[in-house]
Parts: structure tokens; sequence; C-alpha cells
């Protein structure tokens, strides 16, 4: 019996939240990582357990995540359904997860919501800074636990999650990229390699496309630099709300 990790993940915390619940499930590991921007993965999943993964933006699933995962498809195979939120909340995105992952054919057989750090957190603003900490790794490896019980149970009941249908309407900052600081860019060309829709190039200096960007700042956190930066008011004002009210503590949900 395999287990099957399917995520989409820029700044890393929904695929660490995801191995440590394998870790828990302690099978065979198969990874379908929908992150890098051509990613195309296009499969049917049939034994074992499928394990699905993104993080929440604006109480929903990303878009670009929803577009990818849906290519794979389940044969009403055995699944679990994983938002991971940056401590403020994740609202209507693990219903709306449940509801993509059933659409493609797999049985829905509990859910979790995690906190990882917030993509907008820095070491000036931060936001659930280095989480998923111990705690969490260990909530995700007993969730694992617990996933590998019910299976053994044969108990394939989809349990109530938390989340609204008809979903929140879905908000974005428009026009909005992080931009580069030219005195201390190198030119490596890792914001471009990172960057999970290919709205960066680079081109005797880093071009960024903001019609293209989805602010995941995956290039703000990985460049070797420190060269990347949120210009944008809209951000910035988003970023002080944030690092004002989100700084109690969230846990680990599980829906079993
Ligand atoms: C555009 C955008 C919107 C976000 N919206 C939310 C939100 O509604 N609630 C929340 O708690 N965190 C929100 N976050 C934070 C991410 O969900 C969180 O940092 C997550 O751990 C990132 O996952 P990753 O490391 O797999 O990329 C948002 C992040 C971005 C970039």
């Amino acid at each position: 019996m395999n287990t099957h990790l399917i995520f989409f993940s820029p700044t890393g915390t929904t695929k660490t939240i995801l191995e440590n619940i394998a870790k828990g499930i302690g099978k065979q590991i198969k990874i379908y990582d929908t992150t890098p921007a051509y990613s195309r993965i296009t499969t049917t999943i049939k034994d074992g357990v499928a394990i699905f993964g993104v993080p929440v933006y604006a109480g929903r699933v990303p878009i670009v995540a929803a577009e990818r995962i849906k290519n794979i498809k389940g044969d009403k195979t055995p699944a679990v359904a994983v938002v991971v939120y940056g401590n403020r909340e994740y609202e209507d995105a693990l219903v709306e997860l449940k509801d993509l992952i059933e659409e493609a054919g797999f049985k829905v057989i509990a859910g979790g919501a995690f906190i990882g750090e917030h993509s907008y957190s820095s070491n000036e603003k931060p936001i659930a800074i280095n989480r998923p900490d111990d705690n969490d790794k260990l909530a995700a490896f007993n969730f694992g636990k617990e996933i590998t019980k019910k299976l053994a149970q044969n108990d394939l009941k989809t349990p109530n999650m938390k989340g609204n249908i008809p979903y929140k309407e879905r908000i974005g900052i428009k026009g909005a990229t992080p931009l580069t600081k030219f005195d201390i860019c190198e030119l490596c060309g890792t914001c471009s390699a990172v960057c999970p829709t290919d709205a960066i190039t680079i081109n005797n200096k880093v071009i960024s496309d903001s019609e293209k960007c989805i602010m995941c700042c995956a290039c703000i956190k990985k460049c070797p630099k420190e060269a990347r930066y949120i210009a944008t008011k809209a951000t910035l004002e988003r970023i002080e709300m944030l690092y004002k009210n989100c700084q109690i503590r969230k846990e680990p949900e599980i829906f079993i």
C-alpha cells in the first residue's frame, strides 16, 4: 500500500505537514509535487491512500493549486484533505479542497487544518514564524496514525468538516508582485526557478510580471541574498493587519 502525497507548496510548509502525516502512516511514499511552474501531473491513483495538501489563500484553495491537482484522479481511492494556513483563518478552504478531491473520484475519509509560517511573515513582522514546529509535526504524525487506524477498520465514512457552501468570494490584491533590490541581486536565478507561475524572467535584470504573480512569496523566502521585497501599499497594509491581529497561536484541527 502506497501513501501518495499530492501538494502545491510554494514556501514548503504544506509539504512538511504532508511528510509528517506520511511518517505516521509509515508506508512507501510517492510524491506528486504540483508546485513547479510547468508541473502538469496527469495520473490516476488506484491504490493506498492519497493525501492532498494546499495552502490557504484568502480563505480558499489557491486557483492555481485547484487547477493543477484536479488532473490527478482517483478510482474511489481513500483520500485525505489537508489545508495549511498562516494562523489567521482557513475559512472555506478545507471543504473546497474536499469537494475538489471528491469531484476527481476520490473518497475523502479525513481532513485536517494545520498552521504554517505565513507567506508574508518576516523577522521584522513575524506571523506564525517557524511553523510547523515540533508540536505541529507531532500532530501531523498522530493524524497519520489515526488515518491508518480508520483504514484498517475499513471505515470510509466522510466526516463533517468546518467551512461553508457556497464558499466565500475570492478576494485578492491585484497587480502586486515582489520587487528586487538591484544593488544586492546577483542574478543567480533562484527567484525565477522557484516561482510556481513563471512570473519572473532574468534578462540582465530581474523582471517580475504582476499579472502572473500570485504573491506566494517563494522568491522572497528563497532568495540567498534577501534581495526580494514587498513594496505594494495594499500588501504592506495587509501584513501590518496580520502582524497585529494573528499572534495568538492556533492549533491544528482534525476531522476524522
Ligand atoms: C496570497 C496569500 C493569501 C493567504 N491567505 C491566507 C488566509 O486567508 N488565512 C491564513 O491564515 N493564511 C493565509 N496565507 C498564508 C498561507 O496560507 C500560509 O503561509 C501557508 O503556510 C503557505 O503554505 P506553503 O508554505 O505550502 O506555500 C496566505 C498567503 C498568501 C501568499
